[in-house]
């Protein structure tokens, strides 16, 4: 008697260490950024997720579909531990079913519903069901040991932007091409969907260009760089680094698994000093040029009035179209001072071959760069993609199809609308990420200047009231941009990007009448558990408002 007491006594205890491993629980929570457009919990009872949760996708046997439960799988593993299989059934209890088949206008829509005996993400499109997973992975908490409740619920989300882009200038400072993987990763995980990837400079060129192998033999190594903002004090440390073809098509496949779209910037006919390093005659002097050590902008330039110089182009154009497959091509056009031009025989010859005019608003030199853009324009044209450019390239004639990219605040986004051309809203006030996040300036590293904290970005809208209803539809995408003059690791980089890019996300991607800052700010004290998981280096100036800031030097690097 007293045995068979002592064993119903251990198995009682084994039965209650057994169900309180198994019922063990954590809560799923939506409250995920950005923030959906539609979101409904019901009543009725929660799905638990435990480690016999099956993945089920519809159809079975499309590419897209397997790489997005491999995603999921993936997050859940990474947040709770538990390994998730994709299953060919038709059992559908306990599964989370991806599908594709919603009806939406938004390719990029999705809906979440969630009840008792499964998890549907339907997907407008294959990414449109990566949103919802990514929805999915952002609810998740973040254990080791619990099943997951989900209480029920219905979400209805699509981006307001089909355009939602992030800049990386890998020109003034060289990222690895695990770095380029990490940053990506790190768009996905804030629903951007497109990477421009600014890849020449005054200061460095890094993309392999097959036809003119001297831009990366001489154009991507600078000997030395300067000290702080401009000082005569250099480093005296050769610096330097490029993208082989090979590389660069291993960014674009790894962002397309994740719907991001690679934009490439060559960057015309300014910031090209690094590339008269590499090819003189491309220059109105002829040189000798050095790949540039000093921050700002070179007054070396692409010699406008050398037909060299548009076969340069064309060469350049024509291997960047066989490594990126992006409809768009970004080709710069800002801050090309026109001083060399004045003084230059052959440019100045092609003005008058071309019958350039100056009146008011432009000088013969600005058209003279107008013409270039539209040789690079036709060149494009003529192999089905489409240009974008900095606003400056309303200055001057230009063809309708080209994108605007609004970097002067909103003016020129505004004019552009006005003069009928698609825009791209990354105006410097709101979205330059290389700019201070704090006015404790002596305690953040050397920044370019400006300031834009997180509610600066949040409190960006990007369709300006001014336009007309017709004109509003021309505000296509909004950006933020990285330029990283003062910016040298990659640990930085993400110390810049993060968390202003959670804030960037919800302009984004959600509709005006549903964000709230303040609602944003408790939804990111739980978001930044992600950022901790990956082990994101962020900046964490929102959640500790009363700390008194540290040295930079103290951050991991
Ligand atoms: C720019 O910031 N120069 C586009
Ligand atoms: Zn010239």
């Amino acid at each position: 008697m007293r045995n068979v007491n002592k064993t119903l006594f251990i198995l009682s205890l084994v039965g209650a260490s057994f169900m309180s491993c198994t019922t063990e629980l954590e809560n799923a929570d939506y409250q995920v950024i950005p923030a959906p457009q539609e979101l409904v919990i019901d009543q009725n009872e929660p799905f638990i997720m435990n480690n016999k949760t099956k993945i089920i996708i519809y159809p079975a046997d499309n590419d897209g579909m397997q790489r997005n439960a491999g995603f999921l799988a993936e997050y859940v593993k990474e947040a709770t531990g538990k390994s998730l299989k994709t299953v060919l059934t038709d059992k559908t209890k306990n599964a989370i079913i991806l599908q594709l088949g919603l009806s939406s206008e938004n390719p990029e829509a999705y809906q979440l519903n969630v009840n008792k005996d499964n998890i549907i993400i339907s997907g407008a499109s294959e990414a449109g069901v990566f949103y919802g997973i990514q929805t999915l992975r952002k609810s998740l908490p973040i254990t080791k040991t619990a099943n997951v409740s989900f209480p029920a619920v219905k979400i209805q989300d699509y981006p307001r932007f089909a355009y939602r882009g992030m800049m990386l200038d890998v020109s003034r400072h060289f990222f690895t091409l695990d770095s380029i993987k990490r940053y990506i990763d790190m768009l996905a995980l804030h629903n951007i969907n497109r990477f421009h990837w600014h890849l020449s400079e005054d200061q460095g060129w890094r993309i392999e260009i097959k036809k003119y192998p001297e831009l990366t033999k001489v154009g991507s190594m600078r000997s030395e760089t300067v000290i702080g903002h401009n000082t005569d004090e250099y480093d005296g440390k050769p610096y330097g680094g490029f993208y082989t073809q090979e590389e660069a098509k291993e960014i674009v496949a790894y962002a397309r698994d994740r719907y991001i779209t690679v934009i490439p910037e060559i960057d015309l006919p300014g910031h090209m000093q690094a590339a008269l390093a590499s090819y003189p005659e491309l220059g109105c002097t002829g040189g000798p040029y050095e790949v540039w050590k000093r921050w700002g902008i070179s007054e070396d330039v692409l010699c406008a009035g050398n037909p060299k110089t548009i076969e340069f182009i064309e060469g350049v154009l024509d291997e960047i179209t066989e490594i990126f497959p992006s409809e768009y091509i970004h080709i710069g056009g800002d801050e090309c001072p026109k001083v060399r031009w004045k003084n230059c025989p052959k440019c100045q010859a092609m003005i008058k071959k071309l019958g350039l005019k100056s009146d008011k608003k432009h000088s013969a030199e600005d058209r003279l760069q107008s013409y270039v853009m539209s040789c690079a324009e036709k060149f494009l044209d003529g192999k089905g993609r489409r240009i974008i450019g900095w606003d400056e390239i309303l200055e001057g004639d230009l063809i309708p199809e080209a994108t605007v990219m609004s970097w002067r605040g909103t003016k020129g986004g505004i004019e552009a609308a006005k003069r009928g051309h698609d825009v791209i809203m990354a105006p410097n006030v709101y979205a330059y990420f290389d700019y201070y996040q704090t006015k404790d300036t002596e305690n953040e590293p050397l920044a370019i200047g400006g300031f834009v904290p997180v509610d600066k970005v949040y409190s960006l809208e990007p369709v300006p009231a001014s336009l007309t209803n017709d004109e509003k539809k021309f505000i296509v995408g909004v950006q933020a941009n990285l330029w990283t003059e003062y910016i040298p690791t990659f640990s930085h980089v993400e110390y810049m990007v993060l968390p202003r890019m959670a804030a960037l996300s919800e302009v984004q991607w959600t509709m005006p009448e549903k964000k709230d800052y303040q609602d944003f700010l408790n939804r990111l004290s739980r978001f930044r558990g992600l950022y901790d998981l990956n082990g994101y280096n962020y900046a964490k100036h929102v959640f500790e408002p009363q700390r008194k800031p540290r040295s930079f030097d103290d951050l991991p690097q």
